[in-house]
């Protein structure tokens, strides 16, 4: 058996088209333009291309972008003070401070300072209690984008066994409470986990976010079940570079029924998904109905 292809990168093109045509009519009926600001402190590599990546799908979406680059020696303080000026900016709807940040600055104490409502990652606590508790929340975008294509291939999930294997702040925890809000059985697996191998083998639903290169096996996975994968990580293939994910994708896809590619699965939702919380933090913020997506 070979499993279906989760085209991530498809399904992403189509929601920032949606997110695009909703701007365009907030714009028409409201004179109101979302904008995303986007705060980047130091020159790590992969934080250059997400953040440029950001910039210029939020311009495509017809919202406003706004970036800050700051040295890798701002201290904290100065970090809190534009967030603060961010938070009291009425143009800017969305915050976004990429992370990692430098050892300096405490990320926790940043991401606490942003104005909940226009905490477009989702990972301000009130966001995180908020999704916990089932209230309506901004939430995590690569999370989010992993239960959307989920639904989109399976349709309901009620009563799926999900594995999530990982247990970040960023994916593993707040995927396992979106999956809870659809009614699935969710075990939280992640490095201390006993007998990992047999645990996934109970899922209907894998969603792997370990940050590990190939970890998770064919032999691993419920023949049929639906694997999602989180991972992006560069491994050295006969001295050039290449994106894995964190499954064993050839022998995984042998099994599962349908299975996400590194790159081109869940890679794509995490900005698409950044749009839409832009701007449901915009319509949010102004007593507007979140348009349907
Ligand atoms: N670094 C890697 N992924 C993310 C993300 O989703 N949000 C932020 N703020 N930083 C990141």
């Amino acid at each position: 058996m070979s499993a279906q292809v989760i085209d991530g990168k498809a399904y992403a093109e189509g929601l920032r088209q949606r997110v695009a045509v909703a701007v365009g009519q907030l714009k028409a009926t409201h004179k109101l333009t979302p904008g995303l600001a986007v705060v980047l402190v130091g020159e790590d590599p992969a934080s250059q291309v997400y953040v440029r990546n950001k910039h210029k799908q939020t311009i495509e979406a017809g919202m406003e972008s706004f970036e800050h680059r700051l040295p890798a020696s701002t201290p904290e303080a100065e970090l809190l003070a534009l967030v603060d000026k961010l938070n009291q900016d009425p143009s800017v709807h969305g915050i976004l401070v990429q992370l990692p940040l430098p050892a300096q600055i405490d990320a926790n104490k940043v991401i606490n300072s942003i104005n909940p409502d226009k905490d477009v990652d989702g990972f301000h606590v009130v966001n995180a209690g908020r999704l916990a508790t089932g209230q309506d929340s901004l939430v995590p975008c690569t999370p989010k984008g992993c239960v959307m294509l989920a639904k989109d291939k399976l349709g309901d999930l009620t009563g799926l066994e999900a594995v999530v294997i990982g247990r970040s702040n960023i994916v593993g925890k707040p995927v396992a409470q979106l999956l809870i809000a659809e009614s699935c059985t969710v075990t939280i697996a992640h490095s201390k986990t006993k007998n990992l191998a047999d645990v996934v083998r109970r899922a209907d639903l894998v969603i792997a976010a370990v940050g590990r290169p190939e970890m998770v096996k064919g032999s691993w996975i419920k023949p049929g079940a639906c694997v999602i994968d989180v991972g992006i990580n560069r491994v050295e293939v006969d001295g050039k570079g290449k994106l894995v994910g964190d499954c064993d994708y050839a022998s995984c896809a042998q099994v599962a029924g349908s299975i996400t590619p590194v790159p081109g699965g869940v890679g794509p939702m995490t900005i698409a998904c950044l749009l839409r919380n832009t701007l449901h933090a915009a319509c949010a913020l102004n007593g507007i109905a979140m348009p349907k997506l």
